[in-house]
């Protein structure tokens, strides 16, 4: 059966990940979370002291050599997680601190050809789920189905509030509300690869959908494409 790549973009919050996953699974395709990505540089600028109240773009690209990504697969877990130099940093780049910063350094240009180029690499044999904002734009403009998924910043912040209560983080539902309407603002109107669904993507307001309905549909679009020559 032939393999295709499946770009899943949208906002933040809007359950792309979950959805992306279960579809992989269901597939036997690779999965790759490339906000996960975004997510370590930003913790590598926060750790070399490149980013308090703005962002010292300049010393971040100087030492963006020294970034050092990859996923390794969890067995346990049954999910990948993102090292950084070596490091797991899966659960730190989840945290506030880390998404209070994450759109001014995926708004920074050499940031995201070094972390395009290796997303290009990850596609190379096809058979692959990826999640982000630019998938179907700029990384796989060529991927045979995309998908852009939206829902209202409410939504999206409760579902965000809820998965950091669950972790143990102190948080806010306002804090996170600010958060989400914040990055759509930066990630949409970026000079870089703004978010923008792509001219050929279907857009999905999940709202008020639930997971499974949501697999169903997009599992349903996926095995129609697979199934075309
Ligand atoms: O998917 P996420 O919320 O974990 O992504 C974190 C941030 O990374 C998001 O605010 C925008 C950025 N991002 C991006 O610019 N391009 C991508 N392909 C993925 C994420």
């Amino acid at each position: 059966m032939r393999k295709i790549i499946i770009a899943i973009d949208g906002y933040s919050s809007t359950g792309k990940s979950t959805v992306a996953k279960k579809l992989a699974n269901a597939l036997g395709y690779v999965y790759v979370d490339t906000g996960a990505m975004y997510r370590a540089v930003t913790l590598f600028a926060l750790e070399k002291g490149f980013v308090s109240d703005s962002l010292d773009a300049k010393s971040l690209i100087e030492a963006l050599p020294n970034v050092e990504l990859k996923f390794r697969p969890n067995k346990k877990l049954g999910k990948s997680e993102m090292f950084l130099n070596g490091k797991n940093v899966e659960k730190e780049i989840r945290t506030m601190r880390v998404s209070e910063q994450v759109s001014q350094v995926s708004a920074v240009k050499e940031v995201r050809e070094k972390l395009v180029e290796l997303q290009q690499a990850m596609g190379l044999d096809k058979g692959i789920v990826m999640d982000g904002r630019d998938i179907g734009t700029v990384v796989f403009p060529e991927a045979e189905l995309k998908i852009f998924m939206t829902a209202s910043a409410r939504t999206r912040a409760h579902r965000r509030y809820k998965e950091l209560l669950e972790r143990g983080d102190e948080v806010s539902f306002e804090q996170v509300l600010k958060n989400v309407e914040g990055r759509d603002f930066i990630d949409s109107t970026r000079t870089v690869s703004p978010l923008k669904p792509a001219k050929d993507a279907i857009t999905f307001d999940n709202s008020d959908m639930g997971v499974e309905e949501q697999f169903e549909r997009i599992h349903s679009y996926a095995q129609r494409v697979i199934g075309e020559e």
